[in-house]
């Protein structure tokens, strides 16, 4: 009941295990003292003890219900401290805040999910609702990208993904080694093998800026329709619940009424892509 009352009080969690991804990107598989359950799409604030607290939107299926997972790309202080973690530490948790995806809305539909980068994070708890959902989906796809072969996350769930018969998953990266089999350009240049009805179609996008702002471009080119491409905003984020102002975007605050829009209740914004 505390925690209900202090939305700012952090639940302590253990640290369980930490995978390496890539160079830049570790996975924190952790334990909090109360079970924290969420949506997917949905985020929390991590807490590292005497460094301070950062936003991220948990990886793991929301059907994992006693632990959690969060895929961190090493950017400053605090997620230079979260890739110091080892199994045994103490963090803190506070959320879920947000809104996250309307899966219940995405029933029966044709679904493409696009990702780049450490956009991969977010969409990995979304794939797993979607494969926990099997059967309730007409057809799914996945395309990925990322700049080299070496910063792909996930890199052995994905091609365990890629045998699944409900879905479609294709990756490629911006520049390959001797490694790389698939396709060499940025994402757009995977999407047009995509068939699909794309005027009543669903378009998720989650990745840097300036790859969202491509391939919504291209979802766009394509024929989907402005309402129902989703689009996760990154925007910079303090208290979490709509008290601090740090996460306007327009008339919105980012923590509260997203992360996750529609594109057509963002376009008119100009920030949007920065
Ligand atoms: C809803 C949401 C979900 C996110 N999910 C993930 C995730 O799953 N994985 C992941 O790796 N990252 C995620 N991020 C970004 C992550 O929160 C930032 O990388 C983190 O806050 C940086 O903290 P820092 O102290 O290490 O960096 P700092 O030392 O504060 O700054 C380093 C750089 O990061 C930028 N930055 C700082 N704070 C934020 C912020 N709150 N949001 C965005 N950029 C910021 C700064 O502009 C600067 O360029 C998410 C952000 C939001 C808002
Ligand atoms: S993070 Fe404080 S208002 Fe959104």
């Amino acid at each position: 009941m505390e925690r209900i009352n202090n939305p700012y009080r952090p639940i302590e969690a253990e640290v369980l295990k930490v995978i390496t991804e890539t160079p830049t990107i570790k996975t924190i598989h952790f334990k909090p003292k109360e079970p924290i359950r969420f949506a997917t799409g949905q985020f929390v604030e991590i807490t590292i003890p005497g460094v301070g607290e950062a936003p991220f939107t948990p990886s793991s299926p929301p059907s994992e219900k006693e632990t959690m997972q969060v895929s961190v790309m090493k950017v400053g202080k605090v997620t230079d401290k979260i890739h110091e973690l080892k199994k045994g530490d103490a963090i803190g948790v506070r959320g879920p805040f947000g809104n996250g995806y309307p899966v219940d809305e995405f029933k029966g539909k044709e679904i493409l999910v696009v990702g780049g980068g450490c956009g991969f994070a977010p969409l990995r708890s979304l794939m797993y609702e979607f494969f926990d959902r099997s059967g309730q989906l007409k057809k799914l796809f996945f395309r990925g990208g990322c700049k080299t072969p070496k910063e792909l996350v996930y890199h052995d769930e994905t091609k365990e993904w890629a045998k699944r018969k409900d879905l479609n998953l294709k990756l490629t990266v911006d520049a390959a080694d001797s490694s790389w089999k698939g396709n060499v350009g940025v994402v757009t240049t995977i999407l047009d093998d995509v068939k699909m009805d794309y005027k009543k179609g669903i378009g998720v996008v989650c990745g840097p800026p300036i790859m969202m702002k491509f391939a919504t471009k291209k979802l766009l080119h394509m024929g989907f329709k402005e309402d129902n491409i989703y689009l996760s905003m990154e925007k910079n984020m303090s208290c979490g619940i709509g008290k601090c102002g740090h996460c306007r975007l327009g008339t919105y605050y980012a923590c509260k009424d997203g992360p996750v829009f529609k594109y057509s209740e963002i376009k008119k914004l100009p920030e949007i892509w920065d």
